[in-house]
This record gives structure tokens, sequence and C-alpha cells, in this order.
């Protein structure tokens, strides 16, 4: 077995909340990601999921455990890590080739390069001809093409997408979803993608990560064997709807048991039935 690109041994992730107790986000939460492949982690919302990318992003330290790069621990901002987040995180000021410039132009990649470099990226997420134009010019499926091209011109190890297409309109974010697909197996990056959605996770991912509810842990990890490559279409697979079922159990006993756990403390059940199927 290779030596996983990521991994988590037992985290743990603690936030102080005013005077009361610490808010327990994560609680031993161990996983191993493959080089090259497409993981998704799913779960409902408030049960960690941006809180374990922010860990492997090094955005922020684990309490207890470990996130590791590459068997060496994660203690600061990671740049071998790129994120993509929700909303488009693009200089607004700055035209899309300027965007897609900016990764090489911090690494120090000269003038003749970047531009070799952003036309390329550009060129794969099928943007000729908007080199120029402001990203307020364009739609939310466009910048959001946009931010790919960036992240990937800037060439991190790992891709960390946080719902990315989620803002996204329906037919849009089947769009980007095989745009992603094609991207991923042009380059064979690693790509920890996270969602919310049952079905985002069926068409992405080789392999899906099911969360429990807060704090969050692998509850279980599926390997998705649709067949590949794969298109929105295998959604009509009746192998779609079995994996989706099965899947599904594995959320509803974890809405349920956040739930009762909610009842027995008294308090509102938050933040539970969310996942869409
Ligand atoms: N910086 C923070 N301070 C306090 N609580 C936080 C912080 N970040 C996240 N949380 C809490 O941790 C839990 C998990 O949040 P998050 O990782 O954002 O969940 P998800 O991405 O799965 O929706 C939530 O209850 C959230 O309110
Ligand atoms: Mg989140």
């Amino acid at each position: 077995m290779p030596e996983p690109i990521l991994s988590a041994r037992a985290v743990a992730k603690r936030f102080p909340v005013g005077r009361g107790p610490e808010l327990t986000a994560i609680e031993g939460f161990s996983l191993d990601v493959r080089e090259g492949e497409l993981l998704c982690l799913l779960g409902a919302s408030g049960c960690g999921k941006s809180t374990m990318l922010n860990l492997f992003a090094g955005f922020t330290q684990p309490s207890a455990g470990a996130v590791m790069l590459r068997g060496q621990p994660i203690t600061r901002i990671e740049p071998r890590c790129g994120m993509v987040f929700q909303s488009y995180a693009l200089f607004p000021w700055k035209t899309v080739q300027a965007n897609v410039e900016f990764g090489p132009k911090m690494r120090g990649v000269g003038r003749a390069e970047r531009r070799q470099i952003a036309a390329r990226y550009i060129d794969l997420v099928k943007l000729i001809g908007f080199e120029d134009h402001y990203p307020a010019e364009l739609s939310g499926g466009m910048q959001q093409r946009v931010t790919l091209a960036r992240i990937l011109a800037a060439d991190p190890e790992v891709l960390l997408m946080d719902e990315p297409f989620a803002a996204l309109d329906a037919m849009t974010r089947q769009v980007m979803q095989e745009e992603l697909l094609r991207l991923h197996a042009e380059s064979r990056k690693t790509i920890v993608f996270i969602t919310h959605s049952i079905d985002e996770a069926l068409i992405l991912a080789d392999r899906i990560v099911v969360m429990s509810a807060r704090p969050g842990r692998v509850k279980t990890v599926l390997d998705n064997n649709l067949p590949t490559p794969r298109r929105v279409a295998v959604q009509l697979l009746p192998e779609f709807a079995r994996l989706k079922a099965e899947i599904w159990a594995h959320v509803e006993e974890e809405v349920r048991r956040h739930d009762e756990a909610s009842r027995r403390r008294g308090s509102p059940t938050r933040e539970a039935s969310d996942v869409q199927a």
C-alpha cells in the first residue's frame, strides 16, 4: 500500500464558546487519502466537514491527534494544499487572465511562462475569449471555472474543495461536475471534495466518506464502483439507486442519533436532516 498523501490520525477539534463548555466539532477522525483519488466527504451541515478541510489546509490546528501531508504534520498554512471555496474567491479588480496568473506570479514564474500556464488552464476550463473580462461580467458557473483554472495554475498537490458548486443552479452544477471529472481524469490530482448531496458524491467520488453527526468522525467509507468515465447520466443506473439507498441509511441513522441526543439534552434539533438525497 503506497503512503497516503493526506492523513488524519484521531483528530479532534474543539472551539471555545463564550464562557460555556467548548464545542467539539471533530472527535476521533481518522482517514487516509490516496494519491490521485477524488474523495468526497459527505455529511449533514454542522457535522464538521469544513472544519476538517480547514485542518487539511493548515488554516487551523487540531486540538488532539495529527493531520499529515506525506507523513509530515501540517503545522501552518500548507501551500501544497489549494482550497476552492463555495463562493468564487476571485479578485474582482483583476481580469480572468490576471486571476489565473496569480498563483504562478506568487511563485516567481516569469511573465512569458505565466502567460503559457494561464492559457493552458483557461483553455482547459473552456474560457478562451474571456481572458480580458472581469469576474462581475461572468455568470456564476463561469466564475467558478475561473476559480478552478486559478487553483490548477497554482499547481497544488492536493485540491481541497468546500461545496464549490452549492451556489450554482442545477444545470450549471451538472456541467461543472462533468468538467471536474474531466479535469481529474486529465490531471490525476488528489481531490478532497466536500458535499452534503448524496447524488453529487456518487457522480464525482472514487470513494465516499460518510461522516457522523457532530462531533464529526468517519462513520463509513464506501468504494464507488459506478462505471467510469462517469457522466451525470449514471443517475439512471439501478446500481446508483442501490448505492444511494445504502448511503441514505447511514445518514438517516446519524440524523436520528443526533436528534435523540438533542432531545435528551432538551435542546432543539438544529442542523439535523439536511443531507440532500
Ligand atoms: N471558528 C469556530 N468557532 C466556533 N465554532 C465553530 C467554528 N467553526 C465551526 N464551528 C462549529 O463547529 C461545527 C462544525 O462546523 P463546520 O465544520 O462548519 O460544519 P459543516 O461544514 O459540516 O457544515 C458547527 O457546530 C459550527 O458551528
Ligand atoms: Mg461547511
